[in-house]
């Protein structure tokens, strides 16, 4: 597992450059998005480089992390909307090539493994964005979550349905109860992960992600298992990493060509 520890803005670069790189290669490249706000900075930076330097999401592909179960189509927080918002309207993705779970299936059950055959049949993810949530899931995948977990029906906590509460006006009863979610062992199957975290209130999640035993407790511990994991923190975020002198001195002496 990488840790850079930098300013907001050069963590957004760095990640922006990954993709960038991705999409350069190969122009049908699979990339796995994320709501929240730890991905925005990284979306502004890709749209910047779609209008200034045609940086093209014209043949990719784009599978979501999660999303909320029952909430209205046209709803500014259904995070279908919130991606179409927030990356694919601003570097022109075509709609039918973004695709998350549908929240608003009859059968939920079939909704998740048509999902999981969606992602597989596009050749599996190959850079996976990511937040942490101040309990340490990710995605939506809640502290006991299997670390094997795949696509399902998962119960929001008290904790991140107040943390989301200021998405909803801060009326956490507007908050869903219920979401589909990527499972643990389905995120882990994207070629590179790529988590984001800024903020002293996610400094306990990132330490624990980084430096804690893995355990379904704390989720996101399950991308210590991951050959390629990338955790970008600003200082707040790694103000409890105990190794955090060891990362940047790591990443201080990296090569310029290696990349993330
Ligand atoms: C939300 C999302 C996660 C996100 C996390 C952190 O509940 N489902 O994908 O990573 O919480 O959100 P934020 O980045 O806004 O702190």
């Amino acid at each position: 597992m990488e840790v850079v520890i930098a300013p907001a803005e050069e963590l957004a670069v760095l990640a922006a450059d990954a993709i960038e790189s991705l999409l350069r290669r190969d122009p049908a490249t699979v990339l796995g998005l994320a709501t929240g706000s730890s991905p925005l900075k990284v979306y502004d930076e890709l749209a910047r480089r779609h209008e200034e330097a045609g940086l093209s999401f014209a043949r990719a592909r784009g599978f979501m992390l999660d999303e909320y179960v029952g909430l209205p189509a046209d709803h500014p927080e259904r995070y279908r909307n919130v991606i179409e918002t927030e990356v694919a309207s601003r570097v022109a993705w075509p709609s039918d090539q973004v695709q998350g779970p549908d929240g608003l299936a009859d059968d939920l059950p079939a909704a998740c493994a048509a999902y999981e055959r969606a992602i597989a049949d596009a050749g599996g993810v190959d850079l996976q964005l990511l937040g942490i949530g101040t309990d340490g899931h990710i995605a939506f995948n809640e502290p006991g979550s299997s670390l094997a977990s795949r696509t399902r029906i998962k119960t929001l906590t008290r904790q991140t349905r107040l943390d989301n509460a200021r998405f909803f006006g801060d009326d956490v009863e507007q908050v869903p109860q219920h979401c589909l979610t990527q499972g643990l062992g389905t995120i882990m199957e994207a070629r590179h992960l790529v988590l984001l975290a800024t903020g002293r209130h996610k400094a306990e999640a990132v330490h624990q992600l980084v430096e804690g035993p893995v355990s379904a407790m704390w989720p996101a511990t399950v991308m210590q298992m991951h050959p390629h994991a990338t955790v970008l923190v600003d200082d707040a975020a790694a103000s409890r990493l105990q190794l955090a002198d060891y990362y940047r001195q790591t990443y201080d002496s990296k090569p310029d060509w290696q990349g993330l």
